[in-house]
C-alpha cells in the first residue's frame, strides 16, 4: 500500500478476528517502533510485546479506556524515559504512529489506549500504577500508551480528508 492509503485506511479497530500474529509481522512493527525518530536521536523510549492472553486480559482492566484489549491478538505497550531526553513524550507518540501505519500496511488493526496523561497527574498515576505492576516496569519509566493489535473483524471505513477544514491555515494563523 502507498503512505496515503495506508492513512487513510488506518482507523481505531476495537473488534478483532481469533488470529495470531506471526513472528514476522510483529518483527515489521517493532521495526517501525525502533526506526521511528526521536529528538537528537536519543532512546528515549522503550516497548514491550505481549501476546499472553492473560497478559492482555489483565491489562483490559487497567482504569482507562481499553477494554477492547480483551479481544487483541498482541498489544505494544509503549513507555518513554524523562532521564534520557525531554522529548520523550513526543519520541513515544511519533513510534506509536509509525507502529499504527505499520499494522495498517500488514493487514493488522490497531487501537490507541491512553496511559499517561499529562493534564492529571492523578488520573495519569492510576493508569500508569496499574500497567507497571502488571509488567513490572521500572518506576523511572513513564508509560505513555498501549496499543492493540489484531486482524480487524470490522473496518468503519477509510477515511477523507474534510473540506473546507478549519483546522489547516496558509502562511500565517488567520490566514
Ligand atoms: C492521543 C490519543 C489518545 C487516544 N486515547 C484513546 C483511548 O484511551 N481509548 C480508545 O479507545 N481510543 C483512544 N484513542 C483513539 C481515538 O479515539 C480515535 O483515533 C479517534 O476517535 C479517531 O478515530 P480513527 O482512529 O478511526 O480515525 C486515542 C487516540 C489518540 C491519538
Amino acid at each position: 500500500m502507498n503512505v496515503k492509503t495506508i492513512i487513510q485506511n488506518r482507523r481505531e479497530i476495537t473488534s478483532y478476528e481469533d488470529k495470531a500474529i506471526p513472528d514476522d509481522v510483529i518483527g515489521e512493527l517493532v521495526d517501525a517502533a525502533t526506526l521511528a525518530p526521536s529528538g537528537n536521536n536519543l532512546p528515549s523510549r522503550e516497548f514491550i510485546v505481549i501476546r499472553n492472553k492473560e497478559t492482555l486480559n489483565q491489562l483490559a482492566d487497567t482504569p482507562a479506556t481499553v477494554s477492547w484489549l480483551k479481544g487483541v491478538s498482541a498489544a505494544i505497550v509503549i513507555t518513554g524515559r524523562p532521564d534520557v531526553s525531554k522529548y520523550w513524550l513526543q519520541d513515544s507518540s511519533i513510534a506509536a504512529g509509525f507502529i499504527w501505519l505499520t499494522a495498517v500496511d500488514q493487514g493488522l488493526g490497531a487501537a490507541f489506549g491512553a496511559i499517561y496523561h499529562a493534564q492529571d497527574p492523578e488520573e495519569s498515576e492510576k493508569r500508569e500504577h496499574y500497567v507497571r505492576e502488571s509488567l513490572s516496569i521500572p518506576n523511572d519509566r513513564r508509560i505513555t500508551a498501549i496499543l492493540g493489535l489484531g486482524y480487524p473483524a470490522e473496518h468503519p471505513g477509510a477515511k477523507t480528508p474534510p473540506e473546507n477544514s478549519d483546522l489547516v491555515h496558509y502562511e500565517t494563523f488567520n490566514d
